[in-house]
């Protein structure tokens, strides 16, 4: 470890930022600039941002709001002067969106089209120039709720996913709440549908309806009034909250191509996914439910990856996640030691254990008693409940290491442990009422992705150390880390270093949300260096570290969430004082983005 990559991004740790602080924070020699906002253009006929008259027809012709998972990836031949930006655009926050005086359809409208997926081309001089959105470039298109996806996998057809607009079960319009995803070795996105329950009204009675958090309430963007779908009450919608939970596949280089949703990864609060490829070419997918006790899953494929980029090898592989085999893990600590959170470390000195991976599905058929394929990859939870697997502390990002193959799981945090009649605290959840999360390491058995053994031990137990005895970080000495607080989404440098995005320190430690580099190897193992922070009310999202170019990028989601329009409490990214007269182009309201930070030594800006 070392190496190119780790040598052309140092810095020196920044000092935690008040979580009041409304700015940008980067490290010395660094710069920072908006990519693409909220509300920029990106076609040739879209209209300017308007803060003050945005419409629903103008926002399906902008970047959406709120962004998650990003990537950038360069566009073959290109030398490194092209690439397309791929971002998510998870919610909306309507009450900071627009002036109050909108009339509340078009709110909704407007909140409606501000969700889904973008792709929009980039473009920069040279490798050591920022990079810029270029309005309408061929292979810019926005995912609304009206775009058709098609569905793979047991589900598709069945039962379960038929509605009245769609009598086969087969094509299910837009995706909702997109949180983390990855990006596949044969270039594809995965973006995974993760609160999705929140979209939807229903009876609220059914096992289904309960397990999966969907109720009676009217939902909070009310888009039941305008579209019958929502609200699945209504004669012939009684499925269309079945038709949400999934894993996406997009295509960003082909803005024609059908999206698909991949029943065969299940039904959950979808985190993200993140593919690798195991030593006998088949794909494993890597995937967290996102809700307190839920599970952690993979995805093993039945074919093998093609090799190559040709047009035929990415058609194969684009079909490689429709058939496979479903598993959700179990964890077994191997100590008696108080596990309590206090600070105790278990007799044997680590956070550790065996765990198992528990079949679902196998080559797309069900293994588990009493429910059908199809039931299993609706219902995903309710299968793995009966098949025993861990109650985790809210799985987030879970992604495989690529220099190494370990897996590194974020448990973001789970306030709930061991409260009341809940789970208590086990050695893979240490915690009672754990705020500040953890970082699972698990490592399968002979390396083998495919398999159903691994090995694991927590990484970090997270928190301020200087007011919290109850951290851990691998037995690096605590007074020299960044304190870190709710993991949430992660990424690696090319030298194998764990990036780590934080949701939540603001109620915690603190401090403002922010990116964080861990070292995984030797000396530097458990070493937590703050690398950025993020403006007054906004998380970390979306982390993309090309080191080889000096540039990191993070889509700062929710900024001055808490505020309201007259009132705003962030106006990232142009600071433009409230009552201030905006420059073309800008707007006294916060608007999330996606930034490029980069190494301004470098003759940049
Ligand atoms: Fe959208 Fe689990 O964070
Ligand atoms: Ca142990
Ligand atoms: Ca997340
Ligand atoms: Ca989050």
């Amino acid at each position: 470890p070392g190496g190119k990559g780790s040598n052309a991004l140092p810095f020196t740790a920044i000092a935690p930022v008040d979580a009041l602080v409304d700015d940008m924070t980067v490290p010395q020699g660094y710069g920072w600039k908006p990519v693409i906002r909220w509300g920029d253009p990106i076609f040739r006929t879209s209209p300017a941002f308007d803060a003050n008259k945005q419409t629903a027809a103008a926002q399906a012709l902008q970047f959406g709001y709120n962004c998650d998972y990003t990537d950038v990836l360069e566009i073959e031949g290109s030398k490194g002067r092209r690439a397309v930006l791929f971002a998510n655009h998870e919610y909306t926050n309507e009450n900071i969106m627009v002036p109050p005086t909108t009339p509340a359809a078009e709110v909704r409208g407007i909140g409606k089209a501000a969700h889904g997926l973008s792709v929009v081309e980039l473009e920069r001089k040279n490798r050591n120039k920022p990079w810029s959105y270029v309005q309408g470039a061929p292979l810019n298109r926005r995912y609304l709720t009206t775009t058709a996806y098609e569905v793979t996998g047991p589900a598709a057809g069945s039962d379960l996913l038929r509605t009245k607009d769609d009598p086969a079960g087969r094509s299910i319009l837009g995706t909702l709440g997109n949180c983390a995803g990855g990006t596949t070795p044969w270039g594809t996105i995965l973006s995974g549908e993760e609160n999705f329950n929140g979209y939807f009204v229903a009876a609220g009675t059914s096992d289904g309806d309960r397990r999966y958090g969907i109720t009676s309430k009217p939902t909070a963007r009310g888009w039941e009034i305008d579209e019958p779908r929502f609200d699945t009450r209504n004669a012939g919608y009684e499925n269309e909250k079945h038709r949400f939970g999934y894993i996406v596949e997009v295509d960003p280089f082909d803005p024609a191509s059908t999206p698909r949703k991949h029943s065969a990864l299940g039904r959950f609060k979808h985190e993200g996914a993140n593919v690798t490829v195991a030593a006998d070419g088949r794909v494993v997918a890597y995937m967290g439910d996102d809700e307190r006790f839920d599970y952690l899953y993979k995805f093993v494929s039945t074919k093998k990856v093609q090799p190559g980029s040709s047009p035929a090898a990415r058609r194969a592989n684009m079909t490689l996640l429709s058939e496979g085999s479903l598993y959700v893990a179990r964890f077994q600590g191997n100590s008696v030691a108080e596990i309590d959170g206090t600070g105790t470390l278990p007799t044997d000195g680590a956070f550790d254990g065996v765990g198992e991976w528990l079949p679902l599905l196998v080559d797309n058929k069900s293994v588990v008693a009493g429910m059908t394929a199809a039931e299993v990859c609706v219902f995903t939870r309710i299968a793995a409940d009966r098949m025993g697997a861990t109650k985790m502390d809210r799985c987030e990002d879970v992604e495989p290491n690529p220099r190494t193959g370990k897996v590194y799981v974020a448990c973001t945090n789970n306030t709930n442990r061991g409260v009341g009649s809940s789970a208590v605290a086990d050695e893979a959840n240490p915690r009672t009422q754990n705020r500040d999360g953890h970082v699972v390491e698990l490592t399968e058995a002979g390396g083998n992705a495919t398999g159903t053994r691994f090995t694991w031990n927590l990484l970090l137990v997270c928190g301020d150390p200087a007011r919290n005895p109850s951290t851990y970080f691998a037995g690096y000495p605590t007074d020299k880390v960044s304190p870190i607080s709710c993991p949430d989404n992660v990424a690696f440098d090319s030298a194998g270093n764990l990036w780590i995005s934080t949701d939540g320190q603001p109620g915690t430690v603190g401090f403002a949300d922010g990116l964080f580099k861990v070292g995984l190897e030797g000396a530097e193992r458990g070493r937590v260096q703050q690398f950025l922070a993020v403006p007054r009310d906004a998380e970390t999202c979306g982390p993309i570290i090309h080191d080889q170019d000096g540039t990191v990028f993070v889509a700062v989601q929710h900024p001055g969430e808490d505020g309201d329009w007259a009132e705003q409490a962030s106006l990232f990214p142009d600071y433009v004082p409230l009552g201030g007269a905006p420059r073309r182009g800008e707007a006294a309201l916060p608007r999330p983005s996606v930034v490029q930070v980069y190494r301004a030594s470098e003759g940049r800006r």
